[in-house]
């Protein structure tokens, strides 16, 4: 074997030596993993709906600093504008997704982009971690609009243990990939993967941001913190994407290795939801020890198990709870999947038209 075959551009990183002999690709070449075609050739298409996303999520671009915060930053300082419990869980929740935004972005970049070997999904990964980015800075923006205490905020996911078990949860998935060692092309290796990516999509993105934008856009809609409410929509947008996403490389990996997607290996990732909502469940109440109006742990609990069932679903799995009642109607109003284009639409208009989100 000579050096450009074992290591020619078209396998794993990209950045292997050009191998000047080898055939054109076609679409039947490409894979999700361990293909074996150049990653460096976006045409052909193969995976249009990756190639959609990226559509997708440039079309929603917007940056944090365009929404306005002087009303937020009045009731923020005024004395009682906001109860002490409102004030905690608005912290909690900012103090979650401050960090919460940069663990996914470093996942996507040194855990997720060196795995997927096919070039749409690379391109709406680029797309993805610019987007964390943009959250990450939502964060920053809101510390220094509200005067909040920088230190206290970017160390709650080490200092109050509900966030830190989550995040300790979901890093154990990623640091088995960070190895540089790792690659996949084994079914352990491949399941492994695959575990990364229930971990980051289903759970932390798909499942753990949905309570944060339940507080949130509770407070929203009573008119309370409403550019960090209507941040947090975008966001929300943003992330219904990389959930789906998500979702649809973990469905498309499966179709294409179904030896991976065992009795034992889904009994696995049941289990994985069952304990990623057992540590929202905690969350919700060291984040809401009294509630706050039309807000508590308790439905907070049952959104969760609400949600985890869809998720579960969504990867071909039986529901978790059978949970079917969602106690925040409301919000299926924004994540609907069934009404995501026109949601999409409606707010990209309004985005672009200079107007802000409508609170109902
Ligand atoms: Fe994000
Ligand atoms: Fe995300």
């Amino acid at each position: 074997m000579t050096a450009t075959t074992e290591n020619p551009a078209g396998t794993g990183s990209g950045l292997g030596e050009i191998d000047r002999d080898a055939a054109r690709i076609g679409v039947d070449d490409k894979a999700m993993i361990n293909a074996r075609a150049d990653v460096n050739q976006l045409l052909p298409l193969k995976y249009t709906w990756a190639w959609d996303k990226y559509l997708a999520g440039c079309n929603n671009h917007w940056m944090p600093t365009e929404v306005a915060m002087q009303a937020d930053i009045a009731l923020w300082k005024s004395r009682d504008g906001l109860t002490e419990d409102e004030r905690l869980m608005l912290k909690r929740n900012l103090g979650f997704f401050a960090t919460a935004e940069s663990l996914v972005a470093n996942n996507i970049v040194l855990a997720v982009y060196r795995q997927l070997t096919n070039p749409e999904c690379r391109q709406y990964l680029l797309r993805q971690a610019f987007e964390e980015a943009v959250h990450t800075h939502t964060f920053q923006y809101i510390c220094e609009s509200l005067g909040l205490d920088e230190g206290e905020l970017f160390n709650m996911y080490r200092e109050v243990p509900s966030i830190t078990a989550k995040d300790a949860w979901a890093l154990e998935y990623t640091r088995n990939l960070e190895d540089p060692g790792f690659r996949t092309g084994t079914p352990e290796a491949d399941q492994a993967f695959l575990r990364d990516l229930v971990a980051f999509y289903v759970v932390f993105e798909g499942m753990w941001f949905y309570t944060g934008f339940a507080q949130i856009l509770s407070l929203g809609r009573r008119n309370k913190m409403v550019g960090i409410a209507e941040q947090y929509q975008y966001i929300l947008r943003d992330e219904s994407i990389h959930l789906n996403f998500g979702i649809d490389v973990i469905n498309q990996i499966k179709i294409e290795n179904p030896h991976l997607w065992t009795p034992e290996f889904r009994a696995e990732v049941r289990q994985m939801l069952v304990e990623a909502c057992e540590l929202e469940v905690a969350y919700g109440r060291e984040t809401m020890p009294r509630g706050v109006l039309g807000l508590n742990a308790q439905l907070c609990e049952q959104y969760m198990r609400f949600i985890t069932d869809r998720r579960a679903e969504q990867i071909g799995l039986e529901p978790v709870f059978g949970e079917t009642e969602n106690p925040f109607p409301w919000m299926s109003e924004v994540m609907d999947l069934q009404k995501e284009k026109n949601f999409f639409e409606t707010r990209v208009i309004e985005y672009q038209s200079g107007g802000g989100l409508d609170w109902d």
